[in-house]
């Protein structure tokens, strides 16, 4: 029986996509300290291109230097770009191999910058970020002048990846960065143009698809990641969303993906039980943190307000859920993440017969079976998993970079240690550099 997932799928701009499945954007973090593409990108995304998925998504890739998500960050800006020209090109040219369309994912970090990199990073206002064991800085609200700036460095960047042979763009405008925080009422607190009403809050979102469009033309795909809700009192919630994705649908985007929650509130990799800031958690249904696509209802709502195609990203593990979700005509391409890191061939071998479920990341990562039946009450423990998944999946991506597979047997710790060692070495290299 042939699969929803195998069927092509045409963007309003007319490009067509090869099939339903899209690798999520992941932060590679393999840059060096000048923040220039390199081989590494190109070994990663060979391997990706090969497992038959229709769109690439790439992991952030920043606008500005001074406000990145990381130390290992890629950085395209009017200053750098002749650089990596060669790599960039070399780049997308093995990420649209077997007609794969490559996206570039671009993003400012705003106040979720590493205090490492900047101790005043660039934002909407004043409110800093507080998490415990990391430091970021007290932002320094952006004046209307670097706002247009910022703006027009978004639509640089789209360009550079035009120009370098990437098939589209998405611009990140979830997970508490930098567009994420404009439209969160308690962090954009500002009183003019950007801030307070909702058209406010999604003005510079709007100002950037319709530069971005002048630039790159009609048949180029944009799209944009949106919190379906930042889950937390006073943030941006649910109904905002639905009004800013009809903004959205107006402006002439190709595809909305919808994902959700900051570091804050982690629940854009299903973390619904780790919570930085519990009193002003907003938590989801037991229903919804149960389901496998932990995103789809709040995209269902979403749906009913508009037709622009939408796609859905978060917990996406069998077969039979990404049938059902295309099959509800909810959203029309479905993101993968972290089975992707630990085999780049699984929604190849999955549309082969060969796979009924994708590998998940989450199981393999078991401290022991011991902290699980025992349904631990120790919070540490949960964000010891939490933190080291993300660690085990940088730790895959670093070893398709150099060409490697990705190794399944790798310990929790193992990958924690080695993760914090590299991240270490990252910041270095990037303060010598800068
Ligand atoms: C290692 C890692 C890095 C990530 N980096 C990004 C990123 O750069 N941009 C982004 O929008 N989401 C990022 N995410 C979130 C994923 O795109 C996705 O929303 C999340 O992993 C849930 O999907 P999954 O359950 O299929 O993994 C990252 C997730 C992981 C695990």
């Amino acid at each position: 029986m042939s699969l929803i997932m195998n069927s092509s799928f045409t963007l309003p701009c007319g490009q067509v996509i090869k099939n339903r499945v899209c690798k999520a954007a992941m932060t590679e973090r393999i840059a060096k300290g000048n923040n220039l593409a390199h081989q590494g990108h190109i070994n990663l995304y060979r391997k990706w291109a090969e497992g038959n998925i229709g769109i690439l998504l790439t992991g952030n890739v920043m606008v500005d230097r001074k406000n990145m998500e990381g130390p290992a960050n890629v950085v395209i800006d009017s200053q750098n770009y002749k650089d990596h020209i060669d790599e960039l090109k070399n780049w997308s040219s093995v990420g649209t191999e077997d007609n794969t369309q490559l996206w570039m994912q671009i993003s400012h970090a705003g106040r979720q910058t590493p205090g490492e990199i900047n101790a005043s990073p660039s934002a909407p206002s004043d409110v800093q970020l507080k998490i415990p064991g990391r430091s970021y800085g007290l932002p320094i609200p952006m004046s209307e002048e670097e706002i247009l700036s910022v703006i027009d460095k978004f639509v640089f960047t789209a360009k550079i990846a035009r120009e370098t042979g990437f098939t589209g763009v998405q611009f990140h405008s979830a997970h508490g960065y930098l567009l994420s925080e404009f439209l969160s009422p308690d962090i954009n607190t500002r009183n003019d143009a950007w801030g307070g009403s909702l058209e406010n809050r999604a003005r510079m979102h709007l100002e950037i698809i319709k530069k971005c469009r002048a630039e790159v033309g009609e048949d180029f795909p944009i799209s944009m990641k949106l919190n379906s809700a930042d889950f937390q009192k006073g943030g941006f919630n649910e109904n905002e969303s639905i009004e800013v994705a009809k903004m959205l649908e107006e402006a002439g985007l190709d595809l909305l993906e919808i994902s959700g929650g900051t570091y804050e509130q982690p629940k854009l990799i299903g973390a619904d039980h780790i919570s930085i800031n519990p009193d002003r958690s907003e938590t989801r249904r037991e229903s919804t943190i149960a389901r496998e696509a932990y995103f789809l209802e709040y995209a269902d709502n979403i749906r009913k307000a508009v037709t622009m195609p939408l796609m859905v990203t978060g917990g996406f593990r069998t077969k039979d859920g990404i049938e059902n979700a295309l099959q509800s005509n909810i959203c029309q391409i479905v993101g993968v993440g972290r089975p992707l890191c630990a085999d780049p061939y699984c929604i190849k071998k999955m549309m082969d017969g060969e796979l009924e479920m994708l590998p998940s990341v989450e199981k393999t990562l078991s401290l022991g079976p011991w902290i699980f039946s025992a349904k631990s009450p120790i919070k540490l423990i949960q964000v010891i998993n939490a933190f080291g998944a993300m660690a085990w999946c940088y730790q895959q991506i670093k070893r398709m970079a150099e060409d490697l597979m990705p190794d399944n047997n790798q310990k929790l710790f193992n990958a924690l240690r080695k993760d914090t060692k590299a991240d270490k070495q990252a910041f270095k290299d990037y303060l010598e550099n800068n």
